[in-house]
């Protein structure tokens, strides 16, 4: 028997716990239906704003890192601003999308200025085109913090605070604020946007980065007229920073017994055991942006496939049965050390977990002598 996969989220039913993340592959209405037609249980659009003719986007702006042994694509810079497509545009999109495809969850991704007006008005024409929830993007790193928004808010704790709380007092559907990993720590803005009122937190954006030089030409990549600039980083190498930011926030949210705020988690999703690592570690919802560009929408067949398999080898039947699961396993490297002297009983800690001393010795002995 097939395992339901379904989660309710802020009130919202989720077909499955995939969601696509704000990019390329939700640009538009034909790209967003694909995705729900192909299974994906929700799609969080490309960023949206209220004049789209000031974002003025550059070519090329990707960038790729690959394996050396494989040549496999394991990181992925882009340069890419918000959406460069109207809002009038953008509304028409939600409404239709939403009356061909109205189980799928649409999320609107709102960035503005630092303009309460702006904000609000952004808000209530979204949700009055039927989106299910908003993203608010706190985060995009590169461009935009130059008009001082995206992640120039999202460093900002009170900023942050400020807007979440504009965007609430208007909204009257689930409010999700992404967060930038390009801070200390991520947890401090999120709880300043979960005191205005954030229903969920969705992290992490792209990581700031340089992806490469080009040793011919002497130029930083990517080049556009022979310069570049600091760009996001993305794909299977940011997975394990994604984590550990998206596993800190939900130790917090866990710790403080705020059951009811939601974790988007992405970064790095490719596969299904990637999802589950996120959702063991207290996601709610997986997005997964580069994954799909890279591997197009069928990437969602394995994911489900995968989360079937994993749910059936553990005997779980509800999603929310392990959301969090793996959170209590974390403790102090004080407390570890105290394990491994044995002054507290490691049964609930697996074998593969408990690397001897002994064995990392003899590893670093090899490296030494090899
Ligand atoms: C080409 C590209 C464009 C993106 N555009 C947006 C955007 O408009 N808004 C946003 O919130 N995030 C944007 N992102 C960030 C992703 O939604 C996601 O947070 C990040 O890429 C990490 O997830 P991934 O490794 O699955 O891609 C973009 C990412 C890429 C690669």
């Amino acid at each position: 028997m097939s395992k339901d996969l379904s989660i309710v989220v802020n009130g919202l039913k989720f077909e499955n716990p995939f969601v696509i993340g704000s990019g390329p592959p939700g640009t538009n209405k034909a790209t967003i239906l694909k995705a729900f037609k192909e299974g994906w249980g929700g799609v969080v659009a490309k960023t949206c704003s209220l004049d789209a003719s000031k974002v003025h986007n550059v070519a090329p702006r990707y960038g790729k890192l690959y394996s050396r042994e494989t040549k496999e694509v394991i990181g992925f810079q882009n340069i890419e601003l918000i959406s460069d497509r109207s809002i009038e545009d953008w509304i028409k999109d939600f409404k239709e999308i939403k009356a061909e495809c109205p189980k799928g969850i649409l999320i609107a991704s709102i960035m503005e200025e630092y303009d309460k007006a702006a904000w609000q008005k952004l808000v209530i024409l979204c949700q009055e085109a039927g989106v299910d929830a908003f993203e608010l993007n706190f985060s995009c790193p590169h461009g935009l913090p130059e008009r001082k928004m995206g992640a120039a808010m999202g460093e900002n704790p009170e900023i942050v605070a400020e807007v979440t709380k504009w965007v609430t007092e208007v909204a009257t559907i689930p409010v999700w604020a992404k967060m930038t990993p390009n801070v200390t720590d991520v947890n401090v803005p999120a709880m300043r946007a979960i005191g205005s009122g954030a229903h969920g937190i969705s992290l992490i954006n792209t990581i700031l980065a340089v992806i490469g030089v080009d040793l011919d030409t002497l130029r930083p990549l990517p080049t556009v007229k022979g310069y570049s600039t600091y760009g996001g980083y993305s794909a299977q190498a940011v997975r394990p920073i994604a984590l550990r930011h998206a596993s800190k926030l939900a130790k917090a949210l866990k710790d403080a017994s705020m059951n009811n705020i939601s974790i988007s988690g992405m970064g790095g999703v490719e596969k299904s055991s990637d999802a589950i690592e996120f959702m063991l570690l207290g996601s709610h919802t997986v997005q997964s942006c580069t994954g799909p560009m890279l591997q197009g929408y069928k990437m969602v067949h394995e994911l489900k496939a995968g989360l079937e398999a994993f749910m059936e080898k553990h005997n779980f039947t509800n999603v929310s049965d392990f959301v969090g699961h793996s959170l209590q396993y974390f403790t102090t490297h004080a407390h570890l050390n105290e394990l491994k002297q044995g002054k507290f009983e490691a049964k609930e800690i697996s074998k593969d977990a408990q690397w001897s001393g002994e064995n990392i010795d003899k590893q670093t002995n090899d490296l030494a002598t090899n």
